[in-house]
């Protein structure tokens, strides 16, 4: 009788793929154990580019301390639940409150060499000096200071602002900064109202203009996107930043437009409610 050929894997390959196996599922494990989860924390500031989700600062959970950490996301990758492929990325100014806006490398040559891009930190709490403008270089990792000069004299930058929202025209890379107040500046005209819109030009390293906020038209916290469709800034939420009494959250069914072009504020009205 013929024996029966039963398929038999030699033992050198048999232990090639368990070890394999051993080597692919300690590689998942060092994922969900290691991944590098972002601390606990509040008033991040946080922005998108190139499928990474940025976040940096904060104010640590529990302590009313800030916190330095950066971290990324990458978007592009599949992860199971339990096991975000979140990066540590070097540690940024300790600060809180600030805003962040992603500069891609044909407008930087304001803000450095990198082939990469930026990572533009603005502002924050405490006032953070010359740190005020700080840039993380996405090419060699690495933070560095910016400075930023006026295009004109008449314009003072600030030291300190908080509380404000960012944007970037990606056909030009100017960026809106929008809202804010420093709590600090008793010199400001309304004690607590710095700004309603201050453009900076990363490709020239200077500030094109700032516009003062009025009592009225004063904006904390609001949430500022750029429409590609209408070339304007979208404005939604916030509150007014007059006095700590003036925090109350505005309207979130009306859409604010800017409009860079006719430097003109527009409201949008309101959405129509949802049937
Ligand atoms: C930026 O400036 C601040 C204040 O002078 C300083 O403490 C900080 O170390 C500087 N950051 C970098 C990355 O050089």
């Amino acid at each position: 009788m013929t024996p029966t050929t039963r398929p038999f894997l030699p033992p050198s390959f048999s232990l090639l793929l368990f070890l394999l196996f051993i080597t692919l599922s300690l590689n998942l494990n060092t994922q969900s154990v290691y991944a590098q989860s972002p601390t606990l924390r509040r008033r991040s500031a946080y922005t998108l580019y190139n499928n990474q989700f940025y976040i940096q600062g904060g104010i640590l959970s529990g302590v009313n301390t800030g916190s330095n950490e950066f971290n990324s996301l990458n978007l592009a990758a599949a992860w199971p639940t339990i096991a975000a492929p979140w990066t540590t990325l070097p540690a940024g100014k300790q600060g809180w409150h600030h805003a962040m806006v992603a500069i891609e490398p044909k407008f930087s040559a304001g803000i450095g060499s990198g082939t990469q891009g930026y990572i533009l930190s603005i502002g924050g709490t405490p006032a953070v000096g010359q740190g005020f403008w700080s840039a993380f270089d996405i090419q060699t990792k690495q933070w560095k200071n910016v400075s930023v000069e006026a295009a004109d004299i008449s314009l003072v930058p600030y030291v300190e602002l908080q509380g404000h929202t960012a944007t970037v025209d990606p056909t030009t890379g100017l960026v809106y900064v929008i809202g804010g107040y420093d709590g600090l500046n008793s010199n400001a005209l309304l004690p607590e109202v710095t700004n309603l819109l201050t453009v900076y030009d990363p490709n020239t390293g200077k500030l094109l203009s700032q516009e003062r906020a009025t009592t009225d038209n004063s904006l904390t916290g609001a949430n500022a996107i750029w429409s590609t469709e209408r070339g304007t800034v979208m404005l939604l939420g916030g509150s007014r930043a007059v006095v700590t009494v003036s925090v109350v959250g505005l309207d979130m069914s009306i859409l604010t437009e800017y409009s860079p072009s006719k430097k003109t504020w527009t409201s949008m009205g309101r959405f129509p409610k949802p049937v």
